[in-house]
């Protein structure tokens, strides 16, 4: 009978045991999908923070801004400078801090792109807008 007792104490700790592996377990996963998704945001920011302005139009802009875009089709050659240098000093911010970004649907395109990447695209877009030397679709 002790025997019968001893055992099951012996069970009941073990149990007790795997089950607080478990949860630690648990907290351990969910602490490493958030630490993934933090680092995968800084990673694909400080990707795009190396890019040129003509990959950050042709990754980011042109996702929504394609041919029969529901947004319209944009490239840089659909506006004259006047009109690039206004959107990018005005009229982005408006218009995009409510749309949602095609790369991380939890974030919004105005938080995604830092100032850098901002002026690094508007150059692109002056530089080959309609009344600019080199006229460009980017391709
Ligand atoms: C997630 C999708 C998305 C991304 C990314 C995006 N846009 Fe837009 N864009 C929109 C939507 C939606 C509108 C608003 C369309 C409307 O109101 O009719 C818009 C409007 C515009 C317009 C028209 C003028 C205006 O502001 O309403 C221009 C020009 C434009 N975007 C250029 C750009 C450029 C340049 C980039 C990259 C720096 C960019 N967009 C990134 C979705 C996007």
């Amino acid at each position: 009978m002790k025997k019968l007792m001893i055992l099951l104490v012996l069970a009941a700790s073990l149990l007790t045991i795997s089950v607080a592996f478990a949860a630690e377990k648990n907290t351990m996963a969910a602490q490493d999908t958030t630490a993934t998704e933090d680092s995968g945001h800084a990673a694909m920011q400080a990707k795009m923070a190396k890019m040129e302005g003509k990959d950050i139009y042709k990754s980011m802009c042109k996702a929504c801004h394609g041919p029969d875009a529901d947004a319209g089709e944009y490239t840089p050659m659909s506006l004259i400078m006047d009109q690039w240098d206004e959107f990018f000093a005005d009229t982005f911010a408006e218009s995009h801090k409510d749309v949602v970004c095609p790369k991380d649907e939890t974030k919004k395109v105005t938080d995604v792109f830092t100032p850098k990447m901002l002026k690094k695209v508007q150059k692109f877009c002056v530089d080959h807008a309609a009344d600019s030397e080199q006229p460009m679709t980017c391709g």
